[in-house]
């Protein structure tokens, strides 16, 4: 079975099994601090478990890299890495504002510039995102680009939450220029939509984004063909660690990075 497959159905599985779960109480049961370092909801750990069985199941052999389950070793010879972010805006979930996702990638080494898959699921409606290396990205059967025409209305991506005066000062004149700025509160799920050409740029300068975030957006991203740079505007790339922390700004071509990056 060929690695995205696996990362499709075990996504797949997540869906079916949370579905019904947003919004509700048996979705915020409290499960301590996560290896993340966030409140871990019992639907993210119901959806983290449906992955860890399916793996086991199958007899995958890896390194699981869970949000909220840490390292799990999975084999003593693993073939790489499953990076996971099971559910990535949890507190939209708990709260059920239909605006959250699973995010599961493949890395074969240490570094976010060896993810070869990744597979992202809108969990309010199951919809799917997925890319693997030098095959494209889609959405659901259908190949995603990024947006390069000039569009309509330019809708700019910035997550803001949590952000320090500082940055929120810094970012004021992009605020000020642009009448869409937009953040939904799902940084994995507003990549991939960024991919599928609905935000012309996604920005997040928090220096607050972990592996788990951003590891199947990368791949979904670069293979739709935007640009994903860090905040010296050089190719991303960080080591898979717990204690990384990553900003990034996802653009659909250099004017339009340009265009914002001139601004701050
Ligand atoms: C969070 C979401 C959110 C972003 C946070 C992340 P989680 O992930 O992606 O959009 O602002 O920085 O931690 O905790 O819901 O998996
Ligand atoms: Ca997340
Ligand atoms: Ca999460």
């Amino acid at each position: 079975m060929e690695i995205i497959e696996i990362l499709r159905e075990a996504s797949k599985r997540i869906y079916e099994n949370v579905k019904d779960l947003p919004g509700t109480d048996k979705a915020a049961g409290d499960f301590g601090l996560g290896a993340g370092g966030d409140i871990s909801r019992n639907i993210d750990i119901i959806a983290e478990k449906t992955v860890l069985d399916y793996l086991k199941e199958i007899n995958f052999k890896c390194v699981v890299l869970g949000e909220e389950c840490g390292r799990v070793e999975l084999s003593e010879k693993p073939k790489g890495f499953v990076i996971m972010d099971a559910i990535d805006g949890s507190a939209n979930a708990v709260r059920g504002v239909p605006f959250f996702c699973s995010s599961l990638a493949f890395a074969t080494e240490n570094k976010l510039s060896s993810i070869s898959d990744g597979v992202i699921t809108n969990l309010s409606n199951g919809e799917m995102y997925w890319a693997s290396k030098n095959q494209g990205a889609f959405y659901n059967n259908k190949e995603i680009k990024v947006h390069k025409k000039d569009p309509i209305y330019k809708i700019v991506g910035i997550n803001t939450s949590g952000a320090s005066i500082e940055l929120i000062n810094k970012l004021q004149p992009i605020f000020e220029k642009y009448d869409h700025t937009r953040h939904f509160g799902a940084n994995a799920l507003e990549m991939a939509m960024f991919a599928r050409g609905l935000m012309d740029i996604f920005i997040d300068l928090r220096n607050k984004i972990r592996i788990q975030d951003i590891a199947a957006g990368y791949i979904i991203v670069k293979e739709a063909g935007g640009l994903l740079l860090d905040s010296n505007l050089h190719q991303l790339d960080a080591d898979l660690g717990y204690e990384t922390r990553v900003s990034f700004i996802a653009a659909a071509n250099q004017e339009i990075l340009d265009e914002v990056v001139s601004q701050i």
